[in-house]
């Protein structure tokens, strides 16, 4: 079992830096895709302080389908362009909403989340789905999070 030795308390800078660490470290050698976004979404679950989901859509015929992921039960198919999630992948670009609520077209599947983050998966120009964390907490994420998890992602890619 891989042990997790991550204080969810230090500063972000820190903070994801073992985070990506030992995402590399749990993916090492690995190269089956559906192992290595599980594993990747419990390591972020349970190393990022307040988050209530963290998981993956995948690109599946032209529009987003839930992967692996951690928290309640999410929708399943989001299209291109839609919510947080089809904008992300749309602009293939990270996407920070402070507060959900106010994002126009934000899909609602946990009605406790209040702000979200989505980072897409793009290998070289091909667009293969995007990370997805919310949060409870209003404004949760910003440039931090987004560089932090950016460089998950691309440990993700590494295995591909
Ligand atoms: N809020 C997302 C939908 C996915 S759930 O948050 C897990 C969106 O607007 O795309």
């Amino acid at each position: 079992m891989h042990e997790m030795t991550i204080d969810s308390t230090q500063p972000k800078p820190a903070l994801y830096a073992s985070v990506v660490a030992q995402t590399r470290a749990l993916l090492e050698g690995e190269r089956d895709l559906i192992a290595n976004l599980a594993n990747t979404t419990s390591l972020l679950y349970h190393s990022l302080p307040d988050l209530n989901w963290a998981g993956f859509y995948l690109l599946k015929d032209g529009e987003l389908v839930v992967g692996p992921f951690q928290g309640k039960p999410a929708c399943v198919r989001i299209a291109l362009g839609k919510g947080v999630c089809g904008t992300a992948a749309a602009r293939r670009a990270t996407v920070i909403v402070e507060n959900v609520h106010d994002f126009a077209g934000h899909i609602a599947c946990d009605s406790a989340s209040n702000s979200e983050i989505v980072v897409p998966l793009v290998r070289g120009t091909e667009l293969l789905g995007v990370l997805d964390l919310d949060s409870p907490k209003f404004a949760r994420f910003d440039a931090q999070d987004r560089a932090g998890l950016e460089q998950v992602v691309a440990e993700v890619l590494r295995t591909l």
